[in-house]
């Protein structure tokens, strides 16, 4: 009979989850009661931010929008809107037919870095060229029709009527000389005006979280919260009129308010120092605004990648990662993008093409199918530690207002584009909430800039 020889004599191991790295990452793993502990102090601050005595004081501001009626879907009508996120600019006109019937056109403009920092008048200015190119390509120029726009900014808003609202600090990564404390939309509407077009009104001004609420709320009269997990994180939600003290105007009839949280700021007292780790720490101390927006820090676009790098370096340092020996870029700010985190998440198990691909454009070639098993796990924990805690939030907030059957219109890149992001939420919202609420999350695309034309329709009919 013939005889069987081993064609690979190599006996090649498994792969494992390095020891070292599995305690590296323990203090992400948050539990179940570490998430309660956090949406306990979520709603004390919540409570802070509504009230008139300790608003000033209070870390998440919980700032009135004005917005006192959701869309009923009923709404008509040919509206501007512009969308100032984090990266980009967005304008658009949104024609509004009835009961589902709503086209939109739209153009994105990149906001480059130098507009970010520069001065306020010089990013005004940009934006009221990037509208101008909207116009001349729509031919939205007849000077007897007027086009009312909502704006959305999304940035912390103190809110003093429909479309007057300050900006209270910069976040994310903008930072122009010469506007904190200014109204956004008259800043606007005067760079529209010197650039001569005078046909266009800008009758709301919101934030990003309160568009995609208003956006997911014209689809389906059960939302009741807008959230962000995008470049910034941040989330709005319907709250009684009687309970945001700081609402002075009159009463319109439906009770009811949109409250913008900037839950963003959560933790800059030192309230999640009982989860935030020393790579938190390591990350913040080297942004634009340290000490600031905390609880974003964890979780949103902006950082994800960055965490993932940081621990990537304290790995390869203690000999855990790539035979000890790190590069150039590995060791450069911000060099491990968060879009590389979805990347290697979304390969199958046991797949590792892509990761290897991405350190060998970031100057590490040779590595190990192990390191590949390793990184994933890293970034892993980074991910869900931000899910769970945006879980746990969401939860705070359907407690705050007490709601059995609450939608939750979502926006933002992370939760877009990452592909574990939505599933781990609905488990994890599912383990921490009331039993017998019952929840839904829906993806809201483009809802933000939506949002502000949606607004401004609503705000139309108060005018006639
Ligand atoms: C930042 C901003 C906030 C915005 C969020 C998401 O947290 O301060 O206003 O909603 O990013 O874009």
């Amino acid at each position: 009979a013939p005889i069987e020889v081993a064609d690979n004599p190599k006996v090649t191991s498994r792969p494992i989850l390095r020891p070292q790295i599995k305690g590296l990452m323990a203090e992400f793993l948050l539990n179940n009661d570490q998430l309660r502990e956090y949406e306990r102090r979520l709603i004390i601050d919540l409570r802070k931010g509504l009230n008139k005595q300790t608003h000033n004081s209070s870390i998440v501001k919980c700032f009135v929008t004005y917005i006192q009626d959701l869309p009923t879907g009923r709404e008509k009508g040919t509206y501007l809107a512009v969308d100032l996120g984090g990266t980009n600019f967005r304008v658009l006109m949104v024609e509004l037919g009835g009961p589902e019937k709503l086209h939109m056109t739209s153009m994105q403009f990149a906001v480059p870095q130098e507009k970010m920092l520069g001065t306020g008048d010089n990013l005004f200015t940009y934006l009221a060229d990037c509208i101008a190119m909207f116009v001349e390509k729509y031919n939205l120029k007849n000077p007897n029709i007027v086009y009312s726009m909502g704006f959305t900014f999304s940035f912390p808003l103190s809110q003093k009527s429909l479309n007057k609202a300050l900006i209270e600090r910069w976040t994310k990564g903008f930072n122009c000389s010469d506007v904190v404390g200014q109204d956004v939309g008259m800043l606007l509407q005067k760079a529209i005006q010197r650039r001569g077009m005078k046909n266009i009104e800008i009758k709301v001004v919101i934030n990003d979280t309160t568009g995609t609420l208003i956006s997911a709320a014209w689809k389906n009269p059960a939302c009741r919260i807008g959230l962000i997990i995008g470049t910034g994180t941040n989330a709005c939600y319907v709250e009684k009129q009687k309970c945001a003290q700081l609402f002075d105007h009159k009463n319109r009839g439906s009770g009811e308010i949109l409250i913008n949280t900037e839950w963003g700021a959560f933790g800059d007292d030192g309230s999640l120092d009982f989860i935030r780790t020393r790579y938190d720490l390591e990350l913040d101390a080297q942004t634009i605004n340290p000490g600031r927006q905390v609880h974003e820090k964890m979780i949103s676009g902006m950082y994800m990648g960055e965490i993932v790098r940081v621990l990537l370096v304290h790995a390869v340092k203690n000999g855990a990662l790539f035979g000890g020996k790190g590069s150039h870029a590995l060791f450069t700010r911000n060099m491990f993008l968060t879009k590389y985190v979805s990347q290697i998440e979304a390969q199958a198990a046991g797949n590792h093409a892509k990761c290897m691909q991405i350190f060998g454009e970031l100057g590490l070639p040779h590595i190990s199918e192990e390191d590949c098993l390793n990184v994933r796990y890293i970034c892993q924990c980074v991910s869900s530690r931000a899910a769970y805690m945006v879980s746990a939030g969401i939860c705070g907030l359907i407690r705050k207002m007490g709601e059995k059957n609450v939608a939750v219109g979502i926006d933002g890149s992370v939760y877009t584009y990452h592909p574990h992001v939505h599933r781990l939420m609905m488990e994890k919202i599912q383990e921490l909430i009331m039993p017998g609420v019952q929840f839904q999350l829906m993806l809201s695309t483009d809802g933000s800039g939506r949002g502000a034309a949606l607004a401004a329709a609503v705000a139309a009919k108060y005018e006639n």
